[in-house]
């Protein structure tokens, strides 16, 4: 099996285990846990999941303790994306191939499936952490809140938002997508490991591949938008033209942001190796993502 064909069964496998924890509700308003299913059920590649297992066991953890975690920060990212996708916000119509959560169910029912989705992730986490009663699950819940949050993703959507149409320099764009991509990645990584026991440097060395991937990812989707189709995305192309988003192919060309994507890839693989055969895969994938098309 290539790359693609094993993240798309580990896909299948996520969803099995995402199903669990979002059941359709009788006794509470039904239209909240439609509108949540809709999103997080709409496909994705599932990536953020995906990266804490492969931690975990790149550190021979035990992924039945990550099953919620990694339920969890896909919960995050879906609520995310919904919003991201709001008019307020990058005002599209479609994500991952449909309708987006505002188009099909209005906004205030979108806004109210964000929500949802985020403080599910933490209920699911939180009962997590009473289950297992360890310091490791509690850390983890911590890394995941802390890439979502205002010291993470949160500032990078601020900050990319409030700096549309505007002149930005290098600095703040790297903020930008340090903060509203690599964060969550990172999260993912870290908490797979600190789930598995890691050492501090463990977790360290994780959160620099993390930073390294996930701004490699964010450019590679600033591209996409460029050079991709809408049949390819499942969400639409120059999006960012749309809303004069400051992007790396802004401010450095296609050419030149497509070798810093393989410049960070290679400098993430470098950090993975030091892990060892059990951290194959984590390279595989980084490989795999630097070439996406989608
Ligand atoms: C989209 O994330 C938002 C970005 C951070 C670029 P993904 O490209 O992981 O989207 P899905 O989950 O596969 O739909
Ligand atoms: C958003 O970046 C990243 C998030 C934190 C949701 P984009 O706005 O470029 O993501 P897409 O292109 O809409 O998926
Ligand atoms: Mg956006
Ligand atoms: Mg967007
Ligand atoms: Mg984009």
């Amino acid at each position: 099996m290539n790359c693609k064909q094993i993240l798309e069964q580990k896909a299948k496998q996520i969803d099995e285990y995402l199903e669990q924890y979002l059941p359709l509700e009788k006794e509470y308003p039904s239209i909240i846990f439609e509108a949540m299913r809709y999103s997080v059920f709409a496909g994705g590649k599932r990536l953020r999941p995906v990266l804490l297992f492969s931690a975990c066991e790149a550190l021979d953890g035990d992924i039945k303790k990550a099953i919620p975690f990694a339920c969890a920060i896909e919960m995050i990212h879906s609520y995310s994306l919904i919003h991201d996708d709001l008019p307020a916000m990058d005002n599209d119509d479609y994500r991952r191939g449909m309708l987006t959560s505002h188009k099909k169910f209005g906004e205030a029912i979108a806004i109210l499936a964000g929500d949802g989705l985020l403080h599910h992730a933490f209920e699911i986490m939180s009962d997590a952490c009473v289950k297992y009663c360890s310091n490791e699950t509690v850390k983890a819940m911590q890394a995941i809140a802390h890439g979502a949050g205002v010291f993470g993703m949160l500032s990078g959507q601020v900050t990319d938002v409030i700096s549309e149409g505007k002149q930005i320099d290098e600095k703040t764009m790297y903020f930008i997508h340090k903060n509203k991509t690599a964060a969550m990645l990172q999260g993912a990584l870290k908490a797979g490991t600190l789930l598995a026991g890691g050492t501090e440097q463990q977790v360290k060395m994780m959160e620099q591949a993390g930073e390294k991937i996930g701004v490699a990812f964010q450019i590679a989707d600033d591209i996409l938008d460029v050079t991709s189709t809408f049949q390819e995305l499942g969400k639409p192309v120059h999006s960012d033209e749309k809303n004069e988003k400051n992007t790396f192919v802004t401010m450095y060309g296609i050419e030149a942001s497509q070798k810093m994507v393989e410049t960070l890839s290679e400098e993430a693989i470098t950090i993975f190796q030091k892990f060892g055969k059990k951290a194959d895969f984590l390279i595989e994938l980084t490989q795999y993502l630097m070439k996406r098309k989608n």
